[in-house]
């Protein structure tokens, strides 16, 4: 099995991000009121910094499926406002109370609150109107409603939200592993399944007979990613997370390495990882080039930011 180089990595990445964010700033610009601070509050929330992970997921896994990129970037886009909406919403006093995100002042300290709350709300149905309503060319009705369909359910109570107020109410608890876990499938996990599920439902039947491998990918890099956070959150530099180091221990979160100590938690990262390669193994016997969504499995756990 070849291995991707390091340096082509780096490039694809950049140019998933550089694409997507053009697409975001394009179409967030074709909104009225751009002069309102909420309208300065979602790009804000959204363009400024950040590593478009779900939008690379959405496009890496859609060119696998032979898509092409034009007809990715309404669903890369509608993830990345589902994900924005999400932290800014997280930093809310009534949530997590961060005041610094990616290196700057959180939304709500920038803009105030109402606006913060209003730039989540705008952002999310924004997502929607570019699933329902942007360019796809190729990418039949069906599979268009199959992504509003998916995106709605990873991001509500059944995902994200959900995710979001289990660990609000996990807060000075010690929840089990089992437990945390279903937090962290949902509050990041859905997400994440749901920017590869995209990617495959604009490949059309390709895509639905690729969903039992990507869901197992998704599954295993959605867990790493949030177990990499929990780490990260330990000790990561706040000056490339661009997070306050330590929060969760501030606010008493359980994550995993309050419960299984940091070396335990960087060994289930590795698990996780080597999960995600195996359930690659039945696309590429297909004949599919999972060289990209192998490194990114990589990139999940090795990241530092
Ligand atoms: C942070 O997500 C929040 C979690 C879901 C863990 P990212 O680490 O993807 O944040 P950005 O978009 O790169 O800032
Ligand atoms: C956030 O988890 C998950 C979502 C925003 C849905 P965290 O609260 O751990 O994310 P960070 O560490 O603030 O980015
Ligand atoms: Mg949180
Ligand atoms: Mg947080
Ligand atoms: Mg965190």
């Amino acid at each position: 099995m070849s291995e991707q180089h390091p340096d082509a990595f780096v490039r694809q990445q950049r140019q998933a991000h550089d694409r997507v964010n053009q697409y975001l700033l394009t179409s967030l610009d074709a909104l009225p009121f751009a002069d309102l601070p909420l309208a300065q509050a979602m790009k804000y929330g959204t363009l400024l910094g950040g590593k478009r992970l779900r939008p690379f997921l959405t496009y890496a896994v859609g060119e696998m499926l032979g898509v092409s990129l034009d007809s990715l970037d309404a669903p890369a886009a509608a993830v990345e406002c589902i994900h924005a909406y999400s932290l800014i919403h997280d930093d809310l006093p009534a949530m997590d109370d961060d005041d610094l995100r990616r290196g700057q002042p959180t939304c709500h300290i920038k803009f105030g609150e109402g606006n913060a709350v209003l730039a989540g709300d705008a952002l999310q149905t924004f997502a929607f109107q570019l699933l329902s309503s942007a360019s796809m060319p190729n990418v039949s009705d069906k599979d268009r409603i199959a992504m509003i369909a998916e995106l709605a359910y990873a991001s509500g109570l059944a995902g994200m939200c959900g995710g979001q107020a289990l660990d609000l109410d996990a807060e000075g608890k010690r929840v089990d592993l089992i437990s945390l876990e279903r937090i962290h499938q949902h509050k990041t996990g859905a997400l994440i399944r749901a920017a590869i599920r995209l990617g495959a439902y604009a490949a059309g039947n390709k895509g639905h007979q690729a969903l039992v491998s990507l869901d197992k990918y998704a599954e295993s890099i959605g867990l790493a990613f949030q177990v990499q956070d929990d780490i990260l959150d330990v000790i990561g530099d706040s000056t490339v997370t661009g997070k306050r180091q330590g929060a969760d221990e501030q606010h008493e979160k359980s994550t995993y390495p309050s419960l299984l100590g940091l070396d335990a938690a960087q060994q289930k990262a590795k698990e996780l990882y080597q999960d995600a390669i195996t359930a690659l193994e039945s696309l590429q016997s297909q004949g599919y080039n999972t060289e990209l969504l192998r490194a990114l499995a990589n990139f999940v756990i090795e990241r530092k930011s």
